[in-house]
C-alpha cells in the first residue's frame, strides 16, 4: 500500500499523543459544589451521591483549605435551610446571619484566594421546594426576581466573588446586575444558569438539599429538553443582561447546548456536571462496570471539549489528584 495519509503516526505513541491533545484537562477548570449543613463536626453522607457529603461550616473549611492545595481555585456553595427557616417568601436567604452567609465569611477568611460562589435561587428556603414564590400554585416570575436581587446583594456583602442564579426566572441577570451596582458591589461577577433543563438528574442533587418540589414540576421555568435553538437566546439574552459566565446544565446529555453556546457567545461558558451524571459513574464503578477514574477523566475532557471553559463538578478534587498524579 502507499497512503499519503496515516492518521496512526499522530497516535503512534504517548509522547506524540501528548504533543497533538487538542484538550487538556487543569485542575483550575474546575468548580466544586459544596453542600452546606448548620451544626458542628457534621459530615453527612448522601445516600445517592456516594463519597459525598453535607458538612457543616467548620469541615467545608478544611475541604476548601484541601481542594486550594489540590489546585482548585473555584467552590460553588448550597446550604441545607433548616425546616423552621422555610416560608413561601425566602427571605431566610438574605439574612444576614444565615447559613448561606456565615459560610461565605468562613470560607473567605479561611481561604482568602478561593474563589467563592454562591447559589441563587428559592429553593432550598422554600416550603414548596420551588426555585420561586408560589401564588395559585404558579411560580411568580416578578416578585421572585425581587427576592433573588436581594439574595445576591447580601451574598456579596457576606463577601462571594460572584453570585450564580440557578432560577431561570426572566430578568433576573439584569435586576440582580441593577441591584449589585446600586450598592456599589462593582466587583461581584454574574455567573447565570443560562441554559438549565428541566431535568430527571437532578434528582440526587434534591436528596442532598432536601429541596424536592412539593407539587408539580419545575417546567414551567426550567427548558425543555426537546429544545436547541431556545438555549442560544437565553445565552445571548443573560450576557446582554450583564452575565459575565453562562452556563449550560445539565452536561453529559447536553454537549450540542454547549457547544452551540461556545460558537455564540463571547463570555466563558460554563457546564454542571450534575448529581444524577456523578450517581450514574459512581453507580456504574461500583458494581464494577466501568472504571471510574477512567470515566471521570473522559467525561470531564469532553465536556471541555464540548467547549466548557469552567466545570462544575463533583469530581473536581478526584479528577485534581489524578491530573496532578
Ligand atoms: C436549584 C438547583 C438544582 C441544582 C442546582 N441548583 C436542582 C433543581 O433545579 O431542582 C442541581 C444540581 C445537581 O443536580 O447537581 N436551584
Amino acid at each position: 500500500m502507499y497512503l499519503q495519509k496515516r492518521s496512526r503516526i499522530l497516535r503512534a505513541t504517548p509522547a506524540i499523543r501528548s504533543l497533538v491533545a487538542e484538550t487538556i484537562l487543569r485542575p483550575t477548570d474546575f468548580i466544586t459544589p459544596l453542600f452546606i449543613d448548620e451544626g458542628n463536626g457534621i459530615k453527612t453522607p448522601i445516600a445517592s451521591m456516594k463519597d459525598y457529603y453535607r458538612m457543616s461550616i467548620d469541615l467545608t473549611v478544611q475541604e476548601v483549605k484541601e481542594l486550594w492545595s489540590l489546585g482548585v481555585k473555584s467552590v460553588l456553595l448550597f446550604v441545607k435551610a433548616a425546616d423552621e427557616t422555610k416560608d413561601n417568601t425566602g427571605q431566610e436567604a438574605w439574612n444576614p446571619e444565615g447559613l448561606m452567609q456565615r459560610a461565605i465569611k468562613a470560607i473567605r477568611d479561611a481561604v482568602p484566594e478561593m474563589y467563592v460562589m454562591t447559589d441563587v435561587a428559592l429553593d432550598p428556603y422554600s416550603i414548596y421546594g420551588h426555585d420561586g414564590i408560589v401564588k395559585d400554585g404558579e411560580i411568580v416570575n416578578d416578585e421572585t426576581v425581587e427576592a433573588l436581587v436581594k439574595m445576591s446583594v447580601s451574598h456579596a456583602r457576606a463577601g462571594a466573588h460572584m453570585v450564580a442564579p440557578s432560577d431561570m426566572m426572566d430578568g433576573r441577570i439584569a435586576a440582580i446586575r441593577n441591584g449589585l451596582e446600586e450598592n456599589n458591589f462593582t466587583s461581584t461577577g454574574i455567573m447565570a444558569y443560562s441554559a438549565k433543563y428541566a431535568s430527571c438528574f437532578y434528582g440526587p442533587f434534591r436528596d442532598a438539599l432536601d429541596s424536592a418540589p412539593g407539587f408539580g414540576d419545575k417546567k414551567t421555568y426550567q427548558m425543555d429538553y426537546a429544545n436547541r435553538t431556545e438555549a442560544v437566546k437565553e445565552a445571548a439574552q443573560d450576557v446582554e443582561e450583564g452575565a459575565d459566565i453562562v452556563m449550560v446544565k445539565p452536561a453529559l446529555s447536553y454537549m450540542d447546548i454547549i457547544r452551540d453556546v461556545k460558537n455564540t457567545v463571547t463570555v466563558p461558558v460554563s457546564a454542571y456536571n450534575i448529581s444524577g451524571e456523578y450517581a450514574m459513574v459512581k453507580a456504574a464503578a461500583e458494581k464494577g462496570w466501568i472504571d471510574e477514574n477512567k470515566a471521570i477523566l473522559e467525561m470531564l475532557t469532553s465536556m471541555k471539549r464540548a467547549g466548557a471553559d469552567l466545570i462544575a463538578t463533583y469530581f473536581s478534587k478526584d479528577a485534581a489528584r489524578l491530573l496532578n498524579g
